[in-house]
């Protein structure tokens, strides 16, 4: 149907109609044809609220936009592991853009969190692409099942802010395809979103924009990717060269200029119009698939929203640290609150993600309408790191005169925000020297954390409780509470690693170092796949998270099932006191081969919840991907034959199941043997034997096989090495010839 319309309208248009459709009317809109009765459509931000700009038009959130529900942030929201909470998200998320006659919403953000310092962090759901490309495949399809589109962004290795209009990503293919584009494809194979946003940047320096490999060869060619692409606010240099790279729509448009620059494009044949034709199909094909009836009413009622948001942040909160059951607090004791931030909470990211919430509760106001508050004190001014003497021995007063104290801590709202990469992971000193403080007068001390991304906390020790709560949205003061009364029993878990110092992350080096090139020299060793391997200590390891109860793993099962792939089944079981959720996470150690890898990766998770005492058994199913790796000279994804291993933790440190199994899936194709062909592969070839023997090297291996010493001589030594055994070169070349006949 859409199609047959599509096509007459294409036949209908002129070349000037056609320039016009690739570029956006404006900030917002895609352009109309009146004549043709072809309305426009409205795009708006963005991952975490709408943000519907009433008046004047801007992509930092500088201008004030309609009234709407602020979800927690991504940062937040990736911590649930919850794909079922997200794909509710996104329903609202489509609700609200549908009842704001908004047809496609500018998210999710699904970028890895390549570095603890890049600005956008809290936009973003992990450092680990399975876990982004999962949480963002349900968010698409709660978006997309409202009827309204989205824009998976930003398409793609877009890890820096600073001079993020021109930086290159510079890394080599296994890394881009296992990490920076993993997720993306996973969602675009999984949810067919009806968008893709690409990014400013580039890769080994080719513009993403005009990037054919990119966006039509690898997007279109290898994951049948059938939506639109657009730009990101102004990422087109060249739109010409965008368009012939399978760019489909500038945003936001340049006027005249730029459809006077495809038309004469097209006239002096450096644009075939046939290619023009293609883009502005996918224009057209967005338009009609999601035009809103102007007139439709929707059933949008924001007091429901608010009540998913407290939901969402409750089930996202991650608690760090609980010694002797600090928390959750009982109803008898006296809590003092510190900090300026438990009155003005930060809840949202600054930049395009911004939204103009319709009702934020701050901790404070909830913790004194619910009668929680047994004093208040400030603490610290959030507009300065300087310690305020007055402010904190306020504080410390407050602290002496309770049973227990909340300290609200975070990142200020000036130091985090699209447009900037961060400086410092840690928080700002007056914050922490009064936390160091008050811990000493009253070791009850409960910090609970606001910020976009990892931070340091030199006081860990000292303090017996942490709650993170990131960005939480607009709901931030109830959902904060009901976690620390023990309403809600905590379940979320770290979709990123804190490290110890910013010096430990693998891109310390290489982040930001240089203004036009940022080298990922640590390629796949991104997140905790760098820690894990390199067994580094870090603050707390991607996956961690605490409960008020407490669960166990067992009866793990693992047996590889028809189609290569591997079942994976295990039972969970609530041993502690009240009701609470689990999330076993399923790693896969590959121990067959060579080729450089992580000591283990991430390759499932699930959601269990149980009440006290009650057990269940899940049964997840692992497809060949989980076990295979990119080859770039083949260009295609490889599992090898041999041994893996499956491993179930409560985090990447805290592996408490392990099961190995053997997968014979990998090509059988022998590779040849040369003279660079080392002895120790030949001894473990059976298929090699018959040529030894005929050649004589055989003799000569048994006289040095037995010592270990020797064995591992042969690991090292190729066969035109072989005269350093003992051997002569004819014999060698006779032994090649009859292992490759
Ligand atoms: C951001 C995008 C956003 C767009 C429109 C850009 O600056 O990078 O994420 O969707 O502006 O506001």
């Amino acid at each position: 149907m859409t199609n047959t319309r599509v096509t007459s309208l294409v036949d209908q248009l002129t070349l000037q109609e056609k320039a016009e459709l690739v570029s956006g009317k404006n900030f917002w809109f895609t352009q109309a044809i009146d004549r043709l009765g072809l309305q426009k459509i409205m795009m708006t931000d963005g991952p975490s609220g709408l943000r519907k700009q009433a008046d004047s038009a801007d992509a930092l959130g500088l201008n004030r936009s309609v009234q709407a529900v602020n979800f927690p942030a991504s940062a937040l929201t990736a911590s649930s592991f919850n794909r079922s909470m997200l794909e509710k998200l996104g329903e609202h998320l489509g609700n609200a853009a549908r009842a704001n006659q908004v047809s496609v919403l500018l998210g999710p953000g699904i970028n890895i969190k390549r570095s603890p310092l890049a600005g956008r962090n809290f936009e973003y759901f992990s450092e680990d692409p399975l876990v982004a490309g999962e949480l963002g495949t349900a968010y698409v399809q709660g978006v997309q099942s409202q009827g309204v589109g989205v824009s998976v962004k930003h398409f793609a290795a877009n890890n820096r802010e600073n001079q993020r209009f021109t930086a290159s990503s510079n890394m080599d293919e296994r890394t881009l395809r296992e990490i920076y584009l993993a997720a993306f494809e996973r969602i675009v194979k999984q949810a067919q979103p009806a968008t893709l946003m690409c990014s400013y940047n580039a890769i080994n320096h080719s513009l993403n924009s005009q990037n054919k490999r990119l966006l039509t060869d690898i997007l279109r060619d290898e994951w049948n990717f059938k939506g639109l692409v657009m730009s990101d606010w102004g990422a087109v240099a060249d739109h010409t060269a965008a368009l012939k790279a399978g760019l489909d729509l500038e945003m936001p448009g340049k006027g005249q200029a730029s459809v006077d620059e495809i038309v004469t494009a097209v006239e002096q044949g450096q644009l075939a119009e046939a290619q023009l034709d293609r883009s502005v199909e996918r224009v057209l094909t967005m338009i009609l698939d999601y035009a809103l009836p102007a007139d439709e009413t929707v059933d949008y009622d924001l007091n429901e929203q608010h009540d998913f948001a407290k939901q969402m942040a409750e089930q996202s909160m991650v608690l760090l640290k609980n010694s002797d059951d600090i928390l959750p607090l009982k109803p008898e004791e006296q809590v003092g609150i510190v900090g300026e931030l438990a009155a003005k909470p930060r809840y949202q990211g600054g930049g395009s993600s911004h939204v103009n919430a319709f009702k934020v509760t701050t901790p404070l106001e909830v913790a004194q309408s619910d009668g929680f508050e047994s004093g208040y004190a400030q603490g610290y001014s959030l507009d300065t790191t300087t310690v305020d003497t007055d402010l904190a021995n306020d504080a410390l007063e407050l602290a002496k005169s309770v049973d227990k104290v909340i300290f609200f801590a975070g990142v200020p709202e000036q130091d985090e925000s699209e447009g900037y990469d961060k400086t410092t992971i840690e928080l700002p000193a007056n914050q922490n020297d009064l936390i160091t403080k008050i811990a000493a007068v009253n070791p009850n001390i409960v910090v609970v954390l606001q910020n976009g991304s990892a931070v340091t906390m030199p006081w860990l020790a000292q303090v017996k409780g942490v709650l993170e709560t990131y960005l939480a949205g607009e709901a931030v003061g109830e959902a904060t509470w009901d976690v620390l009364d023990g309403t809600i029993n905590p379940s979320g878990h770290l979709a990123e690693t804190f490290p110890l110092r910013i010096e430990d992350t693998p891109s310390y080096e290489t982040f930001n170092a240089s203004r036009e090139d940022e080298n990922y020299r640590e390629g796949l060793f991104v997140g905790y796949r760098y820690y894990d391997t390199k067994k580094l200590p870090v603050l707390f390891p991607f996956g961690y998270g605490l409960s008020y109860t407490t669960f166990s793993f067992h009866d793990l099962q693992v047996k590889e099932v028809a189609g290569h792939q591997v079942a994976v089944q295990l039972t969970v079981t609530n041993t502690g006191q009240r009701a609470g959720v689990a999330t076993p996470q399923i790693y896969v150690a590959n121990q067959t081969s060579q080729i450089e890898k992580p000591v283990k990766e991430l390759r499932d998770f699930a959601k269990v919840a149980l009440e006290a005492g009650e057990s269940q058994t899940i049964t997840r199913t692992l497809d060949q991907r989980a076990f295979s790796w990119f080859n770039p000279q083949t260009e295609a994804w490889e599992s090898d034959t041999g041994t893996y291993e499956i491993l179930v933790g409560t985090s990447v440190t805290d592996v408490v199941l392990r099961q190995a199994l053997t997968l014979k899936w990998g090509s059988t194709t022998l590779q040849p043997v040369t003279e660079n062909t080392y002895f120790s592969d030949v001894i473990r070839r059976r298929d090699l034997t018959a040529a030894l023997e005929e050649s004589g090297l055989d003799k000569l291996l048994a006289t040095l096989n037995g010592s270990s010493e020797n064995a591992q001589l042969l690991e090292n030594i190729p066969l035109r090495s072989a005269v350093m055994l003992g051997a002569d070169s004819q014999q060698v070349a006779q032994f090649i010839r009859l292992a490759n006949r």
